[in-house]
């Protein structure tokens, strides 16, 4: 701990040096490999965004207990706009103040990424053109402070609510009503205290069709997914699936087996050993934890998020910061390639305007995806040979049988035409129903309206 308060204290007069020599002007491949505060990381990632503005743009989601923005970096061939079919992913660091090495390498990445772009690089270029990618930095800017601050650890926000702990607990729903494929949110905050942190990006992930996420932490190296909170909590290590295993361990593959040391059955552990799964875990199998922002993803949107543990040190020293970056370079940049998988298309009336919330499903997989405003949609399947069928309320069921060959690098184009009126299936009513239908219960004023 000593050494980590040294390292901030120490921190703002060194970051001045490195940028003094930093010229906004011209790109530069120039990374100053440093630990970055909170005011640096703002002004590092507004001048990222404005060197590369043809591809590149920030926005705040909102603001943390104290008033610090949650600041994200986007970078896309049209920034500020989603575009027809073009698919979405989001990356999220420092959630726990005192985890910052996904921080920086999201900052890193950040001007990585500008820079490669403007260089030429073609892979780099490939990936922008075709994807439209958010970088929240930090999400938890004020736990960060608290760390440097030497009083508190600086894992929780402001309020002390660990934002891991603190979405809506989707899970136990889903496992008390397994027909339902939609969650609500429908919480009561006098039982749950949502933090503006975990407010502000339950609103962002709702308010773009995102496909794909990764959230960096530190303290262990492995990558675990959803379900983080377990169907039997009484027990421990219990293996907790979603629909989509098969999936979600692909997606964790890809990232552990790229990184340098993860996947290794030689690595030496911070205390847990998860060489017989090579680097990668189901969540409740490691250790169970209610309303974690994975699990909610899952449930509520269509976003596919795993948790990276990204090594033992929750905030390794500076020397530490280019190796980490080399060992974790190749990972990020295929977990951004790895959203072109699986199929995407358009699901359209026969006039051929595009159905928003039209619900798309895979035979044998209990989870839908929905389409977008445009009526777009993307789902994340493994090769093989699927059975994915479109419907909208008012419209007819259309079915295709879909081959997703092996050696597929983009996604499958499946677009669906869907005739008006056809059986219109029975709506199933959501979980929550008999909730408000029961007589003399008032109806709760604790929904979540503005979301
Ligand atoms: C990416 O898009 C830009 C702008 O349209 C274009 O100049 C560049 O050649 C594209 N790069 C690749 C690798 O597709
Ligand atoms: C680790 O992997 C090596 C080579 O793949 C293998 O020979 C060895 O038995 C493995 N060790 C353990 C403990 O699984
Ligand atoms: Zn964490």
């Amino acid at each position: 701990a000593l050494l980590h308060i040294f390292l901030c204290l120490l921190l703002p007069a060194r970051q001045e040096l490195a940028l003094s020599s930093f010229s906004p002007e011209e790109p530069s491949t120039i990374i100053q490999f440093t630990h970055t505060s909170n005011a640096q990381m703002y002004s590092l990632l507004k001048r990222t965004a404005a060197k590369c503005s043809h591809i590149s743009h920030v926005y705040s989601i909102g603001r943390s207990t104290e008033g610090r923005d949650l600041l994200v970096i986007e970078f896309s061939d049209n920034p500020g706009r989603h575009e027809l079919l073009e698919p979405e992913i989001k990356l999220v660091g420092n959630m726990h103040g005192n985890e910052v090495l996904g921080r920086q390498l999201l900052i890193y990445l950040a001007q990585y990424l500008c820079s490669e772009y403007v260089l030429g690089n073609e892979r780099i270029q490939t990936i922008v053109n075709t994807t439209r990618i958010h970088l929240l930095a930090s999400m938890n800017p004020d736990g960060y402070e608290d760390t440097c601050s030497m009083w508190t650890n600086g894992r929780t926000n402001a309020q002390n609510l660990d934002l891991n702990r603190n979405f809506p607990d989707l899970t136990s729903v889903y496992y008390r009503n397994r027909r339902s494929r939609h969650y609500l949110i429908v919480m009561c905050p006098r039982v749950l205290q949502v933090a503006p942190e975990t407010y502000a990006v339950m609103k962002w992930v709702r308010s773009l069709p995102f496909v794909q996420s990764a959230s960096l932490h530190g303290g262990e190296l492995v990558v675990s997914y959803p379900f983080d909170f377990s169907r039997h909590p009484q027990e421990e290590r219990i293996f907790s699936p979603t629909p989509d295993e098969q999936i979600f361990k692909q997606l964790a593959r890809t990232y552990a087996d790229s990184h340098a040391t993860m996947s290794n059955n030689d690595t030496e552990r911070c205390g847990a050993s998860f060489y017989r799964t090579r680097g990668i875990i189901n969540g409740a199998l490691w250790y169970s934890f209610a309303g974690g922002m994975s699990d909610f993803n899952y449930l509520h949107t269509n976003c596919f998020e795993i948790t990276v543990e990204l090594g033992c040190d929750k905030f390794p020293s500076e020397v530490e910061l280019y190796p980490e970056w080399k060992r974790n370079k190749e990972s990020l940049l295929s977990f951004l390639e790895s959203v072109h998988r699986g199929v995407k298309g358009v699901v359209r009336d026969k006039d051929g305007n595009g159905i928003k919330g039209a619900t798309v499903s895979v035979r044998g997989i209990r989870k839908d995806v929905t389409t977008g405003k445009d009526g777009d949609f993307w789902r994340l399947l493994n090769p093989g040979t699927h059975i994915i069928s479109a419907t909208a309320k008012g419209y007819s069921r259309v079915t295709k049988r879909v081959h997703i060959p092996h050696s597929m690098s983009k996604a499958g184009r499946v677009d669906y035409i869907l005739e008006k009126g056809g059986d219109i299936e029975r709506q199933e009513k959501p979980w929550w129903w008999n909730y408000f239908a029961q007589s003399g219960v008032t109806p709760p004023n604790w929904l979540l309206r503005h979301i």
